[in-house]
């Protein structure tokens, strides 16, 4: 098989929401169109509660149960599907994050009643950020939510993207009784069930036809006469161009739960979604089709098993064959290694592979190797760029309690950190440590974990930033004279790269003022480029 078919047939995707909103159930249903479940409910068994906001326990359990779900391979007419889970508990966004990386395009699921939320926002700047191409399902449509124009309306605002409704709903709630499509002029109508099959489409080119009274009644056939034209006239044709740039989302409105709309979602997704893209390099930019594979680390799983350390580094294949047995040069390291047993997800449970392609995700089983952002390529040293850190939101000094077990805990942190579970600042001068996350959770998570799989045993301290900045500037002497003022509040990362800890926004804005010339960055992007940044500084191992 060549590169270019193997590219052709394949989509990358994550579903993502506001926790709540319907990713779960539409997710399962996919996974039933694609043949690769049999039952439904067998996705959400291995939900992370979002009830349980401290349920550790809950979600060490869960941890070994969703690596086989954190990739769902499946296919459908044709097409080979990556779907990319991503945790829906909000102390989880950062893991979120580095999803959207590994992938090419997404859905974004909306509950009708409640309409956009905080946690949908951030994920869309996420997006935004990488003009990933969305689109949205607006789901419940059985209920009684909004109204489908303030809808539309409040994702242009509150999401910052141009929308494009391609499906309508006639009435919601108890009335709600199909959706025209508009992109094909069919009509599917609705009957509430949670097994059935999806409806049957129902053509009308000429939206006029009185077929359309005795299907749905005089009142709603004027009232989506009326629609479809005003959509019409605001809209226009769609552009399939733009949405490939991440400039307009194509909308579709339906009940992940009654199975309604779902299959005409998957079966647009696939004609509109884009196969599996390049990615950029600090050296170049990588294209799918070359034929030296090439990949990127995105997200490290640890084993539940707390006597082996062992990990799974996944890496989403950016170009080229991937081979068990086969050398690749792992390029941080300068080393070249062999795996012998790497996964694949294929119908949510785990199997060795003998090959992937671009867009497939290998679990490669690590023992500390790896990192999030690691580059194994056929040989040629390359960094991908674009899996940053966003700033933490909640920063906590780690105090060690047992001085007899430093080593553990020092080496502990590391590990956790390298799998994303949070990130590590260190000042300089006094060696303190200060650990940020985006959810209280985490802390949790570290203590716990540091004490059953490390042996150590660590206190936490609040510590009140309000963010924390990358420091740059095309002055190296104004940088460096910046972290000589301010060395009290300057932390270093874990590449040596300087760290401003705003205390408060207040002072962040102060800040910037009176040092014009350097940048105060809130995600770690940009530093991949290498411009004007700090010399690193190598405390680290000290
Ligand atoms: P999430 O992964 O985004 O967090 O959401 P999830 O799919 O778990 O859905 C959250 C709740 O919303 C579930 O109810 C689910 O059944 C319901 N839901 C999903 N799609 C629809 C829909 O189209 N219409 C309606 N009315 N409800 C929908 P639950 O009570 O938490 O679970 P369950 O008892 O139904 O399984």
């Amino acid at each position: 098989m060549n590169v270019q078919a193997e590219i052709s047939r394949r989509r990358t995707f994550a579903i993502i929401s506001h926790p709540d909103a319907g990713k779960t159930t539409l997710t399962e249903k996919f996974l039933l169109y694609g043949g690769a479940i049999q039952v439904a409910g067998a996705v959400k068994s291995n939900k992370i509660r979002k009830t349980a906001t401290s349920d550790f326990m809950e979600i060490e359990r869960q941890r070994g149960i969703s690596v086989a779900t954190s990739v769902l391979t499946f296919s459908y007419s044709g097409y080979l599907i990556n779907l990319l889970d991503t945790p829906g508990h909000r102390d989880f966004a950062e893991d979120t994050y580095r999803t959207l990386t590994a992938v090419d395009s997404v859905i974004l699921v909306i509950d009708s009643v409640k309409g956009v939320e905080t946690q949908t926002e951030k994920l869309m700047q996420v997006c935004r950020m990488r003009h990933t191409p969305v689109i949205i399902f607006i789901n419940k449509m059985d209920l009684e939510g909004k109204n489908p124009f303030d809808l539309l309306d409040e994702c242009e605002r509150l999401l910052n993207i141009h929308v494009h409704p391609l499906s309508f709903p006639i009435n919601k709630g108890q009335q709600f009784k199909g959706v025209f499509n508009l992109f094909d002029h069919s009509l599917q109508l609705f009957t509430p069930d949670k097994q059935r099959v999806e409806a049957e489409r129902l053509v009308f080119d000429d939206l006029s036809h009185p077929a359309i009274e005795h299907l749905i009644g005089f009142a709603d056939a004027a009232e989506l006469r009326e629609s479809v034209d005003l959509l019409q006239g605001v809209y226009g044709p769609f552009d399939r161009q733009r949405y490939l740039q991440g400039a307009v989302a194509p909308v579709f409105f339906g009940s992940a739960r009654n199975n309604f709309g779902v299959k005409e979602l998957l079966e647009t997704f696939l004609t509109l979604a884009p196969a599996p893209s390049g990615r950029q390099a600090l050296q170049r930019f990588v294209e799918p089709t070359e034929p030296a594979f090439s990949g990127m680390v995105f997200k490290i799983h640890a084993n539940i098993d707390p006597r082996h350390r062992n990990r799974i580094a996944f890496v989403r294949v950016v170009s080229g064959r991937f081979e068990r047995h086969a050398m690749y040069y792992h390029c941080r390291l300068n080393k070249h290694l062999r795996f012998s047993n790497p996964y694949t997800f294929l119908a949510a449970s785990k199997q060795v592979v003998e090959e992937a392609w671009p867009g497939d995700v290998v679990g490669l089983p690590d023992t500390g190797l790896f990192r999030i952002g690691d580059t194994l390529t056929a040989g040629e040293p390359l960094q991908f760029t674009g899996i940053p850190s966003f700033s933490p939101e909640i920063f906590q000094e780690l105090v060690n309690r047992d001085p007899l077990k430093s080593k553990q805990l020092e080496k502990g942190i590391q590990q956790l950190t390298e799998e994303g579970v949070a990130q590590l600042f260190y000042h300089s001068s006094s060696g303190r440590r200060l650990v940020g996350t985006v959810g209280e959770l985490q802390f949790e998570v570290i203590r716990y974990r540091l004490e059953h799989e490390y042996g150590a045993s660590c206190q936490f301290i609040p510590r009140n930033y309000y963010k924390a900045c990358w420091i740059t500037g095309t002055d190296a002497g104004a940088v460096q004279e910046f972290i000589r003022l301010r060395s009290q509040d300057v932390f270093y990362d874990k590449e040596g790269h300087a760290v401003y800890m705003a205390p408060s926004e207040w002072m962040l804005n102060n800040v910037k003022e009176t040092n014009p010339r350097l940048m105060f960055h809130h995600t770690s992007e940009f530093k991949t480029r290498g411009e004007g940044f700090a010399e690193p500084v190598n405390h680290l191992r000290a």
